[in-house]
C-alpha cells in the first residue's frame, strides 16, 4: 500500500476526496493535515473532523498553518460556504486532536515511511512550504508529491492563477524546487473531471451517509458551475488523489514549472515549460493534462458503492 499523507482544506471538493480515498485499498492513510484555504485552518480542522466522523476512520489529523507564509489569507467561502462545508449542517465532533503540528507530523512521519511517503497536497501549499523550511532533508525523505493546484493554462482566481496556489505562492515555489518530484493536477486536467447534476444524483442515491454527504456538500458548487455555463462540478480534489492511484486514466507530460510570486497580473501562475527549449534546465514536474472523464467517474461511483457494503 502508498503510504500518504493528505494536506488539505476541507471544503466541498476536499471532502469528496477524503470520503474516496478511504475507499482506496491501494492508499494507507498516515494523516490528514489541515491548512487555511478555502476558509481558516479552525473551520478546515473541524470539517475534517467531521469527515473523518462519518468515515468510521482513525487516521490522526494534524492541524497546520493559519496563513500563508509571506501573506495574508485570502478564502473562497462564497464558493465552500461560510463554514466551508458547502452549507451541510453537521455537529463537529467532540474529539480532541494531537498538538503536534501539521508541519512536524509530516517530518515525522516521513522519515518513518523511509523514503515511501507520497504527500497529496489538495489545498495551499503552506504547510508544505513551512515543512521544507524547517527540515532541510525532508525532500530526501519523499517519494513525490501530488498536488492539486496550479495550470498550465488559465486559472480561476485571476486569469492567471489557481486557488491553491494564489493563496500563497511562495511555498508553491519553494515546494516545486525542492527537488521531489512534483505532479501538478492543476485546472487544465480538474477543470475535465467534472461531474453532471445527474451523476452526482446517482452517487447520492446510494443512500449511504457517506454518499449522501458527497452529493450534499457539492450540491451549492454544482449549481454555481452549472451557471457559469459548465456541464457541472469539477471534481478537483478528486482528480488528484484518483491520479496517485490510477494514473493510467489520465495523461501527463513532463515539464518544468516555476510559480510567478511577483507579476501584479500573474501573481500565483504556475509557470509551465513545456514547450520551450528548456528555459527551465531541470524537468520538476509532471503536468498532469488529460483525463478519461467517464471511467474516472466510473471509479468515483465505484468507490463510493463500497460504503455499506463493509
Ligand atoms: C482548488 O481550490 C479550492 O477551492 C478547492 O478545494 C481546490 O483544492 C481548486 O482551485
Ligand atoms: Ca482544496
Amino acid at each position: 500500500r502508498i503510504p500518504v499523507i493528505i494536506d488539505c482544506d476541507p471544503g466541498v471538493d476536499d471532502t469528496a476526496a477524503l470520503l474516496l480515498a478511504y475507499q482506496m485499498p491501494e492508499l494507507d492513510i498516515r494523516a490528514v493535515t489541515t491548512v487555511a484555504g478555502n476558509v481558516g485552518v479552525d473551520k478546515t480542522t473541524n470539517n475534517a473532523k467531521k469527515v473523518r466522523n462519518v468515515l468510521g476512520a482513525d487516521f490522526p489529523i494534524f492541524r497546520g498553518a493559519e496563513k500563508p507564509m509571506f501573506r495574508p489569507l485570502v478564502t473562497a467561502s462564497e464558493f465552500h460556504g461560510a463554514d466551508g462545508f458547502g452549507g451541510v449542517e453537521m455537529p463537529v465532533p467532540e474529539v480532541d486532536i494531537s498538538e503536534e503540528k501539521a508541519w512536524d507530523a509530516i517530518y515525522r512521519i516521513a522519515k518513518e515511511c523511509n523514503g515511501e511517503l507520497v504527500l497529496i497536497a489538495v489545498g495551499p501549499m503552506t504547510n508544505v512550504g513551512i515543512a521544507l523550511a524547517k527540515y532541510k532533508e525532508l525532500p530526501k525523505l519523499l517519494k513525490k508529491i501530488v498536488i492539486m493546484g496550479g495550470a498550465a493554462i488559465g486559472g480561476n482566481v485571476t486569469p492567471a492563477a489557481e486557488f491553491n496556489i494564489y493563496v500563497d505562492p511562495e511555498a508553491a515555489d519553494m515546494m516545486f524546487c525542492c527537488g521531489v518530484p512534483v505532479h501538478m493536477c492543476g485546472l487544465d486536467v480538474t477543470m475535465q473531471a467534472y461531474a453532471t447534476r445527474e451523476e452526482l444524483a446517482h452517487i447520492g442515491d446510494l443512500g449511504t451517509p457517506q454518499a449522501k454527504l458527497f452529493c450534499d456538500v457539492l450540491q451549492n458548487g454544482l449549481e454555481k458551475y452549472l451557471s457559469w455555463g459548465k456541464k457541472g462540478v469539477a471534481l478537483h480534489d478528486p482528480a488528484a488523489v484518483l491520479y496517485t492511484v490510477y494514473p493510467e486514466l489520465f495523461t501527463a507530460e513532463e515539464a518544468g514549472v516555476r510559480v510567478e510570486t511577483k507579476g501584479p497580473l500573474t501573481l500565483g501562475k504556475t509557470v509551465t515549460d513545456l514547450y520551450s527549449d528548456k528555459q527551465f534546465d531541470d524537468h520538476n514536474a509532471f503536468v498532469v493534462t488529460g483525463v478519461d472523464r467517464e471511467k474516472f467517474l466510473d471509479k468515483v461511483y465505484t468507490l463510493m458503492e463500497k460504503y455499506g457494503k463493509t
